[in-house]
């Protein structure tokens, strides 16, 4: 059979041997705290400021568009989740629904969305760490607090924090997912604080001229894009997270109840509190000024002159963007876990520790990976990349599940997406618009370069190795 006709049989999780299987440790509150542990990140806490330069007040609108589209994701994730309840999240639902080669461009690109993201929030975290070094006093050389690229020689403190996050996945998932629940009540604490203080101070007139650069996206005279739509197409950073839920599947106790509120949860929950925080800024200092900070909501608090506050925001960041990390690297060890077990990555990677049911060689090649991007890559641009790969993953995603309710109507969906008509296509014309027109040329680029190099890997490897070819070689 040709490779882009073979597809996965919809009962894919009742096919494998006993020794690759997970422990289904996790129920639903754990993957709330999951999905909120990796919405909440550095897309609020930093990007928004970035996001206010590019679209000023009309910012609110990125977020709001945001969070439409990525609704209509979490839906048709949640239904995919619920129908195909194993591990591998986009990939898997695009090798039962689309196929094994596109299913591997899908895997390919999730890369780009947890393990660049990962990197980049790694590097975000460090640059608070840095700050709190530098204002300690302590005598740590400037050169080992940025990477290469940002003129430094390694950036240690996010390699340090890479190498932490996954040595407690290795330990165990449901240890992971304690200590993240812990983390995610910190800073959404943090959040509820800001907002509090800032709508105090909320003057109706920072809002004028809402859209000072325009609905659409344009290219500026300084080489940036700008404009609500080009701030949607960074601010997309900060939503995703959920769909690292649905790579919890085989692991979850409940699947069809605990991954339906697990994903649509934390999606409604993280939407409400971004449009709370973006309105809450806004509303207390003129766009113009925020957006010159690395860390906007500790400028406005200090410029409402609430010092104290500022400093337990700052710290709640330091504290708590490891959990976004910790996510997105669990994610990641899957999401190559379920490749390599598919035969399109060696298998011998996929082995599970019997001790602490975990992908552990997975895991820490993950790791490997994240820190040393993490020490060496710049932070500005692979935000964007890592935001191509996910808008590709949520196309995929969405294609799946209206093919599969026209190839398979009858199959038991414990999770249907309501008016799929509807929403499905929103999902994926929304995504392939943000793509198109919100991503600047350099990205577009870059991603289809990263693909290209993925797919010649796929022909020398994948398309000959894979479990379902050699089975149909017999
Ligand atoms: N949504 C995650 C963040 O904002 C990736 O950091």
């Amino acid at each position: 059979m040709a490779f882009w006709n073979r597809r996965k049989a919809l009962d894919v999780a009742a096919h494998f041997d006993a020794h690759s299987r997970l422990k289904p440790t996790l129920s639903w509150w754990h993957l709330i705290a999951m999905g909120v542990g990796a919405i909440v990140g550095t897309g609020i806490y930093t990007l928004t400021g970035i996001g206010a330069g590019l679209a000023g007040p009309a910012v609110i609108l990125s977020f709001l568009l945001c969070g439409v589209i990525c609704a209509c994701a979490a839906f048709c994730y949640a239904e995919m989740a619920t129908m195909i309840p194993a591990a591998g999240s986009a990939y898997t639902y695009t090798y039962v629904g689309l196929g094994e080669a596109l299913a591997w461009i899908v895997g390919w690109s999730l890369v780009l969305e947890y393990t660049v993201a990962a990197a980049a929030v790694a590097v975000g975290w460090s640059a608070h760490v840095a700050e709190f070094i530098r204002a300690a006093g302590w005598p740590v050389p400037e050169a080992l607090l940025h990477g290469v690229m940002s003129g430094g020689i390694l950036d240690l403190p996010a390699v340090l924090i890479s190498g932490a996050v996954a040595l407690m996945l290795i330990s165990g998932t449901r240890e992971s997912a304690t200590v993240n629940l812990v983390l995610v009540v910190i800073k959404v604490s943090a959040l509820v604080v800001f907002v509090a203080l800032a709508a105090g101070a909320f003057d109706p007139a920072h809002f004028h001229p809402f859209a000072p650069y325009g609905f659409g996206a344009h290219v500026d005279a300084d080489g940036v894009k700008r404009g609500m739509l080009a701030a949607a197409a960074l601010i997309f950073f900060a939503f995703y997270g959920f769909d690292a839920v649905s790579t919890a599947a085989e692991e979850t106790k409940n699947p069809a109840r605990d991954l339906t509120i697990g994903i649509i949860g934390s999606m409604v929950l993280c939407t409400a509190i971004y449009i709370a925080v973006a309105g809450a800024a806004l509303g207390a200092s003129t766009f113009k000024d925020f957006s010159q900070s690395a860390a906007p909501l500790v400028y406005i608090l200090r410029l409402l002159d609430h010092p104290q506050s500022a400093e337990i925001v700052a710290g709640a960041a330091i504290v708590a963007l490891p959990t976004v990390i910790l996510v997105l690297m669990y994610g990641q060890s899957r999401i190559f876990f379920v490749m390599a077990r598919d035969g399109l990555l060696p298998q011998s990677l996929s082995a599970v520790s019997e001790r602490r049911g975990t992908p552990v060689l997975m895991t820490a090649l993950t790791g490997i990976v994240v820190a040393a991007m993490a020490a060496t890559l710049r932070l500005d641009e692979i935000a964007l990349l890592a935001n191509a790969g996910t808008l590709c993953a949520f196309v995929a995603v969405a294609l799946c599940v209206l093919v599969l309710r026209i190839r398979a109507p009858e199959q038991a969906r414990a999770f249907r997406t309501p008016l799929v008509w509807l929403v499905g296509p929103v999902c994926i014309v929304g995504c392939l618009y943000l793509f198109l027109n919100g991503l600047p040329r350099f990205t577009q680029v870059w991603f289809l370069i990263w693909n290209s190099f993925g797919f010649v890997v796929y022909l020398l490897y994948g398309a000959r190795k894979s479990t379902l070819a050699r089975k149909a070689a017999g």
